[in-house]
């Protein structure tokens, strides 16, 4: 199969790492928080760019597994800011259909926080235009390791057999069951690695590294990587189309 994405095509899922707001407020001599406040504006306008363009799903990268071992007082910080914008920014989406989604280890989270999660995703169920999904204390690895064991269990309790198992089952047993894979991911900041984000489903996304750092991210730098992405040849493993 090979599909060249073509000048009016739109990926259909586009994942982000929203990487550089630490680095974009200390060149400015502003604290780090500065930054993270200036990213939630950032995804603001990514939100509504990505409606705009009729996207389907739009995943975002808020906070990893790993971010824990940031100094207290910035977890803490990146805590708030999801609590106020889950508060302030719920019921604006939800007038905009957006169907809010969040992925991630739920384990272990304050009571509070999950009740919210839990709200929004009610609150929007049944919207119909984008799906945002935010993942939150979210790790692919661990994600992967979760599906393992639930299928290792049904396996042992005799549900199913080991032959069962197959790619398909098991992206029914990650946390974004029920999603297409991701068609884009984009990383702003510079650094061009993946971070343990979607290992499994981005097997044949397209991957763009923008330079500028998430703050400055807005309507402009999300077509420019969707200019990128539709100049990409996709073959999925097979060959390039022929013209007869
Ligand atoms: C990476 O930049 C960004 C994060 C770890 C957090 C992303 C969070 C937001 C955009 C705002 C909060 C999100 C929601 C959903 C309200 P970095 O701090 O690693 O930047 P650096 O690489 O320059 O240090």
């Amino acid at each position: 199969m090979s599909a060249t994405a073509g000048p009016d095509c739109v990926p259909r899922h586009v994942a982000i790492i929203m990487d550089g707001n630490g680095r974009w407020a200390t060149q400015r001599g502003l604290p780090r928080s500065a930054g993270h406040r200036q990213g939630v504006e950032a995804l603001r306008r990514t939100v509504r760019a990505a409606s705009g363009l009729g996207i389907s799903v739009l995943t975002l990268y808020s906070f990893s597994t790993e971010n824990w071992s940031r100094p207290q007082a910035e977890v803490r910080f990146l805590l708030e800011l999801l609590r106020r914008f889950i508060r302030t920014d719920v019921a604006e989406l939800h007038q905009s259909n957006v169907r809010i989604m969040i992925i991630g280890d739920r384990d272990g989270l304050e009571p509070s926080l999950r009740k919210m999660f839990e709200e929004a995703e009610a609150l929007t169920r049944e919207n119909t235009s984008l799906k945002l999904v935010i993942a939150f204390n979210y790790g692919s690895r661990q994600e992967i390791t979760r599906a393992v064991q639930v299928l290792a269990r049904k396996v042992a309790d005799g549900k199913i057999s080991p032959q069962d198992i197959t790619p398909a089952v098991i992206g029914n047993h990650l946390d974004t069951a029920g999603l297409p894979d991701p068609d884009l991911l984009i990383r702003t900041g510079g650094e061009q690695r993946i971070s343990n984000y979607l290992l499994w489903q981005c097997a044949y996304a397209e991957f763009v590294f923008l330079p500028e750092f998430w703050p400055e991210f807005d309507a402009a730098s999300l077509a420019r990587a969707i200019d990128i992405f539709r100049s990409r040849d996709r073959r999925f493993g097979g060959l390039k189309a022929q013209t007869a």
